[in-house]
């Protein structure tokens, strides 16, 4: 049923049912080391695997980064390290499913995929299983995902890093802030429901839930903004549960989570800068029916930790070979094309913060109308903006221009993920109308994922399979266009290589 996007008023029924049937919260607080940069994962990896790991160390990047980000550091507001513990081993959902159904999903796969995880190693079928539904080992912990909370019993609940934590291309090792380009949470939960069913065990509230609302068309994105328009209509100003629920007028959309080293240069977040960064902003995600009220309120402290850590994330370096003098002339063709909107880098470093609007950056609208005025002034009125003192946007006009640091290694591009290479984001000629990609390797000419393109007409637009064709980014689809920004559009193709060369060294 999800697989196109259209406009529509919720039923009331089905809209109250994803909110109440949601399962019990337990809270479980177990104590686990942070990451551990000096674990070799590579030795763990199939043999083809470990081959691509080794063979390529161009983006491979210091994962003592992200543990120097965490470690300790204090601030008046709170502790990164605690910010990722908290992430990574607090519960604040409730539990999805249990060891024993994840273990056993690999059952209802596809034929050709259920016989050959049949005849695999369990660490084999656990990497298949891994790789379907795009998580990423943890470093002390591979048979953990960075992506859930499992907990001592078993019982396993989505965290932030579902969408913000990845892999860098080759690098197998897991990068908490880094946006998730492969997570197939509609692939996910429709397996889990399905496994379930043969388990005979009950469904959870995701699992209904993403039955009525869509999780995401593509792997890789994800229509989290949706949820938590939708969890905001269940709360009055002071996120107490309503009595009364009007069901809001929702737009589903796909969106592609931008990197959390972006944070820390922002006043205001998100695409549209509708929100200004404040920890509260950060908490939609954990609204469902059990943390409600006071309950929900508690969390906050957590939140301080959690946004510290957010602003601790080390911009990822590009660690292979790039051509000083095109960078330098590259430079000057962004100074003169792009800096007015994107800021200046090294030093000094400028941050505009600018609000294009959607007349003249002419990429995909839906987001933008997606947020009702209505909804912004509920948000904004409401405990998560501190009741109006936290600034919000009521009208935006368009998207702000994002910073551009470490960008080469935050494929696809644009907030819908629409553009997989930065060439294309330059040349519009380049970008692809329909392509799947090539995981584990990165196309170092044009910058970003080494895509397949696909006719307009393939037949493999309509595999019977829903989990490869959410594979498949196809621009023409509802929310999904990769129009627009057409500010490279006159650079010759020199220029164009300069300009690449230039934006590695951000
Ligand atoms: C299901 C996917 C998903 C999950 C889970 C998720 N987010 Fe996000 N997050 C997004 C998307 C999509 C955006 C972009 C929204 C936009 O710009 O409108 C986003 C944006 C953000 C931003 C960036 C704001 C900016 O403009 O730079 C922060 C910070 C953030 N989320 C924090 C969190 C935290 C903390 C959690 C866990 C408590 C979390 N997110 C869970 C999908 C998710
Ligand atoms: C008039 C303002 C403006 C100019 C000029 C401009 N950009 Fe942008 N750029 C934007 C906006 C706004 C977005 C966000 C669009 C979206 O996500 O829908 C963006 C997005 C991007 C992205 C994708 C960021 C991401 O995280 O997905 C890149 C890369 C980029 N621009 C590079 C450039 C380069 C290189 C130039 C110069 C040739 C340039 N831009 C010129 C406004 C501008």
């Amino acid at each position: 049923m999800n697989t196109t996007f259209r406009k529509h008023r919720d039923w009331p029924i089905l809209f109250l049912a994803v909110f109440f049937s949601v399962g019990q919260i337990t809270a479980v607080y177990s104590q686990t080391n942070v990451l551990n940069p000096n674990l070799k994962i590579s030795s763990t990896l199939p043999p083809a695997a470990s081959l691509l790991f080794s063979k390529d160390f161009i983006v491979s990047r210091d994962l003592n980064a992200v543990s120097q980000a965490a470690n300790g550091k204090v601030s008046s507001k709170g502790n990164a390290k605690r910010g990722l513990d908290l992430i990574l081993n607090k519960r604040y959902l409730p539990p999805d499913f249990d060891q024993e159904t994840f273990d056993s999903i690999w059952m209802v796969w596809p034929d050709k995929l259920r016989r050959l995880a049949l005849s695999a190693s369990d660490q084999k079928r656990l990497q298949m299983a891994f790789d379907r539904y795009g998580f990423t080992p943890r470093e002390n912990d591979p048979l953990k995902p960075l992506q859930y909370v499992v907990d001592n019993e078993g019982k396993w609940s989505m965290n932030c890093f579902a969408c913000h934590g990845g892999r860098l291309y080759d690098n197998r090792q897991s990068f908490p802030g880094l946006p998730n380009n492969r997570i197939a949470l509609e692939t996910l939960y429709e397996d889990i429901r399905a496994i379930k069913r043969k388990l005979k065990k009950p469904f959870s509230g995701m699992d209904i839930g993403s039955a009525i609302i869509p999780m995401g068309t593509t792997a890789g994105t994800s229509n989290a903004v949706i949820f938590g328009v939708s969890l905001m209509a269940f709360r009055d100003s002071n996120l107490d549960l309503k009595s009364v629920v009007i069901p809001p007028y929702v737009i589903h959309h796909d969106m592609d989570a931008p990197p959390w080293w972006h944070y820390k240069r922002k006043k205001m977040i998100y695409i549209d800068g509708f929100t200004e960064k404040h920890h509260r902003g950060l908490m939609p995600f954990i609204m469902v029916k059990q943390n409600h009220g006071e309950r929900f309120r508690g969390f906050e402290d957590d939140f301080v930790h959690i946004q510290e850590f957010i602003l601790n994330v080390e911009t990822p370096k590009f660690r292979g070979s790039i051509n000083r003098s095109l960078a330098a002339k590259g430079k000057k063709i962004f100074q003169s094309n792009c800096q007015n909107c994107h800021g200046s880098y090294g030093s000094p470093s400028t941050f505009p913060e600018k609000t294009i609007e959607l007349d003249e950056i002419e990429t995909d609208p839906v987001r933008l109308k997606a947020l009702s005025k209505n909804y912004r002034q509920r948000y904004g009125k409401s405990w998560l903006a501190d009741f109006g003192k936290s600034k919000t946007v009521i009208d935006p006009v368009g998207y702000v221009a994002p910073p551009l640091d470490g960008i080469w290694a935050s494929a696809p591009y644009f907030h819908n993920g629409s553009v997989p290479t930065l060439r294309g984001v330059i040349q519009p000629s380049q970008r692809p109308t329909v392509w799947t990609w090539e995981e584990g390797t990165m196309d170092l000419k044009r910058m970003g994922l080494k895509v397949i393109e696909l006719p307009e007409d393939s037949p493999h637009l309509h595999p019977s399979e829903a989990a490869k064709k959410r594979l498949i980014f196809d621009t023409r689809r509802y929310g999904k266009s990769n129009q627009g920004h057409e500010f490279g559009s006159l650079l010759s193709d020199t220029q164009s290589l300069q300009l690449l060369e230039y934006l590695k060294t951000l």
